[in-house]
């Protein structure tokens, strides 16, 4: 098939992507949870909970439009500087959700995969996450990264200090050995970048792996964030020339 009809599916203004023009991969940070509880005078908690539920329906609606790979920002390095209760609550609710979405992520295809930190998790936690892993590792319709205690920083160093560790001559290393050490090793990288909440800014957030990533912001707080609005976002990357430092026609 040589083009999509990505409208069809959200019963919006009909639309059409060729596949050439598709994304292979997309990252997302989910972000606006708090304000969109705030903006129904309801605890930030309750945004956080509408967030989950938003990001399980985005990653069925990756799936119907045959995108390979998808990467969500979690829950940051710098996350942890929030009220102790905000953080406990999250920790609570991302263990509680690999849990309740496990069995249906499983049936759609999607394999889980991991980015971020892993010794500062609850062990709760990073217990389902590495269960998650294990049950969806020969999974193949869609990937769906998490990051989570991740930060594009602590990513950075932390892979300059294993190379040390491992005896890499660094006088001489190159971008595919770097590559290698990130968190991300082996995934290509982001194709198309999408942040809700209003925000212009990656929050540190997979700096090395977008560097010819396509933009796109939407004011739209990330629980009212449809399957329309990820249409939309894909018909903007869908006009966008990527040149990648080069020029289009020979002149
Ligand atoms: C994003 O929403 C979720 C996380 C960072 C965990 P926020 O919690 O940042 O919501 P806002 O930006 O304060 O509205
Ligand atoms: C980015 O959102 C992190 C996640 C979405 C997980 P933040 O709300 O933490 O980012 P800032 O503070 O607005 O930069
Ligand atoms: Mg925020």
């Amino acid at each position: 098939m040589s083009a999509i009809v990505a409208d069809q599916l959200a019963g919006s203004a009909l639309a059409v992507v060729a596949s050439e023009k598709m994304p292979r991969h997309i990252a997302i940070i989910m972000d606006g949870n708090g304000r969109w509880a705030r903006s129904r005078r309801l605890p930030r908690t309750f945004g956080h909970r509408a967030g989950v539920e938003t990001l399980h329906r985005i990653v069925e609606e990756c799936g119907r439009l045959d995108i390979p790979m998808l990467t969500v920002y979690a829950f940051s390095t710098e996350n942890w500087t929030r009220p102790q209760t905000e953080v406990s609550f999250l920790m609570r609710l991302l263990a509680e959700s690999f849990g309740r979405y496990l069995d249906r992520l499983i049936t759609e295809g999607v394999r889980i995969r991991h980015l971020g930190r892993c010794d500062r998790l609850p062990q709760d936690l990073l217990e389902r996450i590495r269960e998650a892993e294990r049950v969806t590792a020969r999974n193949s319709k869609l990937q769906l990264n998490v990051a989570l205690d991740y930060g594009s920083r602590s990513e950075l160093t932390e892979a300059i200090r294993a190379m040390a560790r491992d005896g890499v001559d660094l006088r001489s290393v190159t971008e595919e050995q770097v590559s290698a050490y990130l968190y991300t090793r082996g995934l290509p990288d982001p194709d198309l970048i999408i942040r809700t909440g209003g925000e212009v800014r990656l929050s540190n957030f997979l700096l090395w792996q977008a560097a010819y990533a396509e933009y796109y912001a939407t004011q739209k707080f990330w629980p009212d964030f449809g399957a329309a609005d990820l249409h939309q976002a894909l018909q903007v990357f869908a006009t966008r020339q990527r040149r990648y430092g080069g020029v289009i026609s020979a002149e």
